[in-house]
């Protein structure tokens, strides 16, 4: 405000009622939205601000706070303010009397928390997860490994009486499962001791192609064909690899599960790859099963929540912790037409090898 116009607006007394307010204040003409007065504490918060001069060009010039009604940022200088407006009858006509409060340190300490509150919860599933994958990494380590010997064997003296084809393939099948379950435990057992995931490049046509290979008999069992559609040139994905194939797993498995009561016509499973806008690699798996209800899109993520009969319920928290570590995002929406699409993110290989 130029020093003619400050001793003018001081002479007001709607301008001198402002001055003596505790907050920034300002009052506009009702009829045309001009800057009749403002007091010194809006002229340092908002006289820096281009179009400040009218009610729409301040309204304009602000940055409206998303979820907080009323509130608005500064761009300028950042900083949150809380909007209330009045109306009053003054000398000057009828006008609307801005008050805008400074609430920046009362949002940051809110998202201060809200951070903290997310560490935490992130932590104490990591935790949970980690100290449940650790006691069932023991417990099934020393039986898988008899396991695989155990098929070996098999194998040897199916192979020495020339034994059937078919059983030669089965137990071929059974020991890819059994070495599979191993590689899981093995790298849950590092990783629950380094809590780091041991990552490289890998590109998902390879997790993909494992993971639906050690699918390929429950999805036959339903007459599904796994649909796997990669966008071309997809970046390699910097991931643990294990880890990741056993997130495509349990999401493909439970893309199964949830088409168990479908009839087979209608049985349809996609796994989609493809680069999102930031430059992240998208997978998503599309099913067509009943999809799930409002009240248990709230629980999906819970450990221990499960609908089904045979299911422990920590396949989506698992999933969740890993891409979580993967500094990627897990999410899912219903699917157009009927069914659900989980999918998650990972960072390309291309800028962090
Ligand atoms: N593709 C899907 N369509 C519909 N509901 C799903 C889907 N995936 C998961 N859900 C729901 O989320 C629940 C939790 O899934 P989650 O994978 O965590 O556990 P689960 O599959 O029940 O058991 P498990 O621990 O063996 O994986 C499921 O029981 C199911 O109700
Ligand atoms: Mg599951």
């Amino acid at each position: 405000m130029s020093e003619a116009r400050r001793r003018k607006a001081a002479a007001s007394p709607l301008a001198s009622l402002l001055e003596a307010m505790p907050f920034a204040q300002a009052a506009y003409a009702a009829a045309d939205g001009r800057l009749v007065a403002a007091n010194a504490r809006f002229e340092e918060a908002f006289g820096g601000l281009g179009g400040h001069a009218t009610r729409q060009g301040l309204l304009d010039a602000l940055d409206a706070a998303p979820g907080a009604e009323g509130e608005a940022r500064a761009p300028h200088t950042r900083r949150w303010y809380a909007l209330h407006w009045g109306e009053a009858e003054v000398a000057e006509g009828r006008v609307r009397v801005l008050s805008a409060i400074d609430v920046s340190e009362r949002r940051e300490a809110l998202a201060l928390h809200r951070r903290q509150q997310e560490k935490l919860l992130s932590t104490s599933r990591m935790m949970s997860v980690g100290e449940m994958a650790a006691t069932l990494a023991h417990e099934l380590n020393q039986p898988l490994a008899a396991i695989v010997n155990y098929l070996n064997g098999s194998l040897r003296l199916v192979g020495q009486a020339g034994g059937p084809a078919q059983v030669e393939r089965a137990l071929v099948a059974a020991r890819l499962q059994a070495e599979h379950a191993s590689a899981v435990i093995a790298r849950v057992r590092e990783f629950v001791r380094a809590r780091e995931p041991k990552r490289d490049a890998h590109t998902v046509a390879d997790i993909a192609g494992n993971v639906i290979e050690l699918l390929r008999l429950e999805a036959e069992r339903l007459s599904l064909r796994i649909e796997l559609a990669l966008a071309p040139d997809l970046p390699a994905v910097w991931a643990d690899r294990v880890m990741i194939e056993q997130v495509l797993l349990n999401l493909v498995k439970n893309a199964i599960e949830a088409m168990r009561e479908v009839p087979a016509g209608e049985r349809e499973l996609r796994v989609q790859a493809r680069v999102d806008l930031d430059g992240e690699v998208e997978v998503l798996v599309l099913d067509r099963g009943s999809g799930f209800s409002d009240a248990e899109r709230e629980q999906l993520f819970s450990p221990f929540f499960t609908t089904k009969s045979d299911g422990l319920g920590i396949g989506l928290s698992i999933c969740r912790s890993i891409i979580e570590y993967h500094e990627g995002r897990l999410f899912f929406e219903g699917r157009e037409g009927g069914g659900s699409v989980f999918g998650f993110t990972l960072p390309s290989a291309a800028n962090r090898a």
